[in-house]
């Protein structure tokens, strides 16, 4: 199958996010937005060749354009890899060379392959041998002490002579030694020039910068000056933010939402959520395991903290997922006047919240 994915796709992209980024969060994802491209999580070359391939690749049609992060650096089985991953329907195969974690600098991959950048040539050359469809690299701007911009630029110079054309950049480096992987995603500066100078060294290579951007109107910032803005954690812990992005990143793209981040669009999301989670339930997948990605839907507006406290508490007791979030959504409902529901209160300008109505907060109670 010829990969959905059109460079127009790249403009937003969820980033990468292990435990996080997984086949359900996708799904809701993808009720927010149609056109954001979605990673899976980063999946290392030999689970997907030995590993339960259902459990680790399996994915609903209705993710639409969706990149598989691989980890790895044995040229022959992350070729492998990639054809499997081909074969389950992804659109595009990312190798990860950003991960600072022990346990994948122990397996030779992630970050540390900075300092190899020959060896990450040679792997996506590789796997492009073996798929028709894009091979991509997510890097950091170095690690350690090789943390220069003409560190990064010849790392991307030789990556580059693979073909390969599209890198997604975290603008910070990785300290391998001393700092831990939570810690690298905030203590190294972020040097979004860096990525900017870059792109405008390689005109013709598509460009992504990833790192602390967290709202649409920072994101279209970025896009003066790259081709595409990665978001991880203010799309997992704040995902209403994507609610805007057809709107916002993606207008001139046919059969995009049209919608914004206002109640009524979000109470649409989660009971089409829910009936996607009764029907994992049904199959004996557990309820928590799928609600927990909609606990952070609704976020410093009246009523969500006690929406967060409902789904966490009582996911593990309810048996219908529709009842479940109906009782949920009563708290944030019962704050908002008829007027209100289809206001936005989600930016393109920033942190949520704008429209908080008048005189409720979190403290409500439904009768
Ligand atoms: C919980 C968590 C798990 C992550 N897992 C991965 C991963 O599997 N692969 C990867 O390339 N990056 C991973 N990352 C890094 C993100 O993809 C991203 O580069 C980083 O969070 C910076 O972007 P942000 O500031 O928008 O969150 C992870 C980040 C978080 C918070």
């Amino acid at each position: 199958m010829p990969s959905l994915i059109k460079d127009n796709h790249r403009r937003l992209v969820v980033a990468p996010m292990m435990e996080l980024t997984d086949r359900h969060y996708r799904y809701l994802a993808r009720l927010l937005t149609r056109h954001t491209l979605l990673y899976t999580e980063m999946l290392t070359c030999k689970a997907v060749i030995h590993g339960d391939r259902e459990y680790l690749l399996g994915k609903d049609s209705q993710e639409g354009p969706v990149v598989l992060q691989l980890g790895g650096s044995e040229v022959a089985t992350m070729a492998e890899a990639a054809r499997i991953g081909e074969e389950w329907g992804y659109d595009e195969i990312n190798m990860n060379v950003g991960c600072p974690s022990d346990r994948v600098k122990a397996g030779r991959f992630g970050a540390c392959l900075m300092a190899e950048p020959e060896l990450v040539r040679d792997v996506v050359s590789g796997m492009q041998d073996k798929v028709d469809i894009p091979v991509t690299v997510k890097c950091r701007l170095g690690i350690d002490r090789d943390d220069s911009y003409e560190a990064l630029e010849s790392f991307a110079k030789v990556v580059l002579q693979s073909g390969c054309k599209h890198l997604i950049i975290h603008a910070r480096k990785a300290w391998l030694d001393g700092l831990s992987p939570k810690e690298n995603r905030t203590i190294p500066p972020l040097r979004y020039e860096y990525v900017y100078r870059l792109k405008q060294s390689y005109p013709d290579v598509h460009i992504s910068i990833n790192g602390g951007i967290d709202n649409l109107v920072d994101t279209k910032e970025h896009l003066t000056r790259v081709d595409g803005v990665m978001i991880g954690r203010a799309a997992y812990y704040s995902p209403a933010i994507l609610a805007g992005a057809d709107q916002e990143i993606f207008s001139d793209l046919p059969d995009g939402y049209s919608h914004t981040a206002d109640l009524q669009t979000l109470t649409a999301v989660a009971r089409s959520y829910a009936t996607y989670m009764q029907s994992w339930m049904d199959q004996g997948v557990r309820l928590s395991a799928m609600s927990r990605h909609l606990v952070s839907l609704f976020q410093e507006v009246p009523g969500a903290r006690l929406w967060r406290r409902h789904i966490s508490e009582q996911a593990g007791k309810a048996t219908d997922a529709l009842t479940l979030i109906d009782g949920a959504l009563e708290y944030v409902n019962a704050n908002y006047s008829a007027a209100d529901k289809s206001q936005p209160f989600v930016q393109t300008t920033g942190t949520c919240a704008s429209n908080t109505p008048s005189s409720s907060d979190d403290k409500t109670r439904v009768s």
